[in-house]
This record gives C-alpha cells, sequence and structure tokens, in this order.
C-alpha cells in the first residue's frame, strides 16, 4: 500500500481533523508531517467532540500507529498535555510515536514569538505565539534542541550552554526582558525526556517498515498551502511547509511512495491574521458566515476572516500539489444564501489575470472578478448521496472542480462522520 498526502488547500482550517478521522480508518499509520501547535484539528466521533493540536488526528481509530513527524515542531508541555487529555476521554495513547528528529518548542521559543510580534507593530505576522517560528528558526540556525536529545541527560548541558547563551544575550540586550534559567530549562529537558522516552523512536524507518509491508500511511498536513513558507503569501505565512512536498520531508518518506495527493477544501475562503485575501467578506455577510460556521480559531480563539470561494489560489493550490482528488467540505454553510459568488480571476490595475501572485504586495492589490450561481436554499446536512444534493448546489461543486482542475470526491456537509458524502472511493 502506498502513502497518502492529505493538505490543506487555502489558508489552512480546511476541516482536515475530519477528513483524516474519516480516512484513517482504513490506514495503519496516520502521520503529522509539519508545524506544531499552532495547527487545531477538531474531530467529533462517538468519542466526544477534541481539538488536537499535535496528535494526529488518527488516534481514534484503534488499529492505527499515530506518529509526529520529524517535519514537526514539538511543544513537549502542550503534547503531554493532550495525551492526558486523550488518556481521561479513554483514547489509548500507546499507539503514538514520536520522531527523535523532531525539534522541540522550548520556553523561549514562546517568548521570542511574542515579542517579535510586537516588534513587528502594525506589520505582524499575526502568529498563534506558540513558537513554531522560532523554533524552526533555530532548526535552520542548527541550534535547535531535537526530541531525541531531551532523553540524553548527560550531553544536554553542553547542548544547552551556547544556545541560552544566545537567547538571553538576544532577550536582555535586544528586548530588554529577564534572562531564562539555565537549570529551570534543563530540568524541564529531563522531566520532558523521561515522559516522552517510550514514545521516541527513528519514526522514518518504521514507516519504511510499514511501506515495505504493504501498509497504508495517511500523511496528515496542518495549516494550508497558502501559508507554506514558499508557496505562501510570504511573509504572511507559517514557517513550515504544508504542501505535498512537505508531507515527504516531514514524514520521512520517499516522494515516489505517495501515490494520491488529497486536497481538502472549504466552500468558501478563510484566514486567521494578517496578509492578504482578495475575497474576504469585510461586511454583515462575512459576519453572518463566521457565526453560522463559527470560523473562530480553534487554537487561538481568533476571529477567522471569512470569504468567497477563491477559485485562482485553490487551482494554484492544486498546481503546487498535484491534487489527485479534492475534498469540499462545509458546504452546509452556504445552504442560507440566495447567490454564491467564485472568484474566477483578479483584477490587477487595468489587467485581470487568473494566476496567483508570487508576492503579497501584488496580491493586496487583486481585486475579485466574480461570477455568481444562484443559492440553492435547502438544508443539505441530511443530504447522504451526491444525488440527495440540490441541483444548484451540485452545479456549485461541478463549477468549483472545473475551476480548480480536480475532481471532488468527498463532500462535507457537518461536523460529524456521518455527515458526509462520498461521490467517489478514491482509496
Ligand atoms: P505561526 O504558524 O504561529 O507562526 O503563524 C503564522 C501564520 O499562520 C499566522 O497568520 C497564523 O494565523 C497562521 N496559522 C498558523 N497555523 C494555522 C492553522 O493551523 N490554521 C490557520 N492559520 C494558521
Amino acid at each position: 500500500m502506498p502513502a497518502i498526502a492529505v493538505v490543506g488547500g487555502l489558508w489552512g482550517d480546511e476541516g482536515k481533523g475530519k477528513v483524516i478521522d474519516l480516512l484513517a480508518e482504513k490506514a495503519d499509520y496516520v502521520v503529522r508531517y509539519g508545524g506544531g501547535n499552532n495547527a487545531g484539528h477538531t474531530v467529533m466521533n462517538q468519542y466526544g467532540k477534541f481539538s488536537l493540536h499535535l496528535v494526529p488526528a488518527g488516534i481514534f481509530q484503534p488499529h492505527a500507529t499515530c506518529v509526529i513527524g520529524n517535519g514537526v515542531v514539538v511543544d513537549p508541555n502542550v503534547l503531554l498535555q493532550e495525551m492526558d487529555m486523550l488518556g481521561k476521554a479513554k483514547i489509548d495513547t500507546s499507539r503514538l510515536m514520536v520522531s527523535s528528529r523532531a525539534h522541540v518548542i522550548m520556553p523561549y521559543h514562546i517568548l521570542l514569538d511574542g515579542l517579535e510580534e510586537e516588534r513587528r507593530g502594525s506589520s505582524a505576522i499575526g502568529t498563534t505565539r506558540m513558537g513554531v517560528g522560532p523554533a524552526y528558526v533555530d532548526k535552520v540556525a542548527r541550534m535547535g534542541i531535537r526530541v531525541g536529545d531531551l532523553t540524553d541527560r548527560k550531553a544536554l548541558p553542553a547542548r544547552l550552554r551556547p544556545i541560552l547563551e544566545y537567547k538571553n544575550a538576544i532577550l536582555t540586550k535586544v528586548y530588554g526582558k529577564p534572562p531564562v534559567s539555565p537549570e529551570e530549562i534543563y530540568e524541564k529537558c529531563c522531566l520532558y525526556g523521561e515522559r516522552l522516552a517510550p514514545y521516541i523512536r527513528d519514526t522514518e524507518q518504521v514507516l519504511y517498515d510499514a511501506l515495505e509491508r504493504d501498509e497504508l500511511v495517511l500523511l496528515e498536513g496542518a495549516q494550508g498551502t497558502l501559508l507554506d513558507l514558499d508557496y505562501g503569501t510570504y511573509p504572511f505565512v507559517t514557517s513550515s511547509h504544508p504542501v505535498a512536498g512537505g508531507a515527504a520531508v516531514g514524514a520521512g518518506v520517499s516522494p515516489g511512495r505517495i501515490s494520491q495527493v488529497i486536497g481538502i477544501y472549504k466552500a468558501y475562503a478563510t484566514r486567521v491574521g494578517g496578509g492578504p485575501m482578495p475575497t474576504e467578506l469585510s461586511n454583515s455577510l462575512g459576519e453572518t458566515i463566521r457565526q453560522r460556521a463559527w470560523e473562530f480559531g480553534a487554537t487561538t480563539g481568533r476571529a477567522r476572516r471569512c470569504g468567497w470561494f477563491d477559485a485562482v489560489a485553490g487551482r494554484f493550490s492544486n498546481m503546487v500539489n498535484g491534487f489527485t482528488s479534492a475534498v469540499l467540505t462545509r458546504l452546509d454553510v452556504l445552504d442560507i444564501l440566495p447567490t454564491v459568488r467564485i472568484c474566477v480571476a483578479y483584477r490587477v490595475g487595468d489587467r485581470t489575470i487568473d494566476t496567483f501572485p508570487g508576492d503579497a504586495d501584488t496580491l493586496a492589490r487583486c481585486e475579485p472578478v466574480y461570477e455568481d450561481v444562484p443559492g440553492w436554499l435547502t438544508d443539505t446536512s441530511h443530504a447522504r448521496s451526491y444525488d440527495a444534493l440540490p441541483e444548484r448546489a451540485r452545479a456549485y461543486v461541478k463549477r468549483l472542480e472545473k475551476l480548480i482542475r480536480c475532481p471532488i470526491d468527498i463532500i462535507s456537509i457537518g461536523p460529524r462522520r456521518e455527515e458526509t458524502i462520498v461521490v467517489r472511493q478514491t482509496f
């Protein structure tokens, strides 16, 4: 069996948690390949409602082994709390593994994330302030602490010393803040190492062996393509690679093993934090969608910006990911609208373009060109087959498929597992 990647189609929050929970029914392994606890994957099933930040959404499938891959940055405190929370809900977390190569979000990363955002002032990125960006910066600067390092009490002081000297110089001299205590950091690392030791593995070997045994590996993306460090609206992006290419690197799986890439799109667009979003509705309709869909961040509680489906961005996303199949979520949210708009091109100055600009300033100047389609004004949440959807809703889905150039094989019309229409079985 191959590996299948599940990737966010736009700016994250597309409903990947629900889709993974569903697809994981058939999976032997579910692997988070990037991001950190900036993600909030909501899952609603027979065990309750959960917001997962680090543990893969496959954890509810008793046969699936869940892996936090090397591409993830791990705040051990958040991970341990999440494991405790799952334990209390009687969800077995003994099937969880954490890559020894994953980097650790340290307390100073969280401090610096907040301080850096404040320093940016009006050009703040609007990060989740979870320390994700600073942890990836240290990974690239080769001054990170990896999960495997936490278990080596003897080697840790020498690893930590130069890093903490540097971090404390920044905290005190650049930001005028008190230094962090090396002793406290060391103690925390040892504690985390002790608790996480049973879960730490060289997970790329585990996944290689699983694929050799012909088992199914699901690669769970976090965030979305338009937040990708390279392909997103830089600098208003996250610090990792949510795209399909990032799945191979972040899980330690060969690209040749990934046989399907499933793109998750919401039936409208949302974005949290700063940066351009051409179809944003800064009016009462945007507020109606936000309230109806409860578009508030699962991690920070921040109100998400809402707008019409942006097919230019959606097509670009398909281009960089090579989706073999798409999932359309939250179609039911649009049930009450007499007209639904789709952005099919942008006007920028006196030009009309239908490709996604590479820089955020140009995107900020883009005015959406809309195509209007009649709304269906029918409750779709009870539909369980494609044919049971109103004709106008089907026409909307068909139009999106054509514009993003990818078949929509699953449609979600509610948060629960059963509120799902499988149009075509893809695996
Ligand atoms: P960071 O990932 O916390 O550094 O934040 C960078 C940008 O990505 C901000 O605009 C965040 O709001 C956004 N972001 C990060 N994680 C998510 C997510 O899981 N869903 C949606 N937006 C996210």
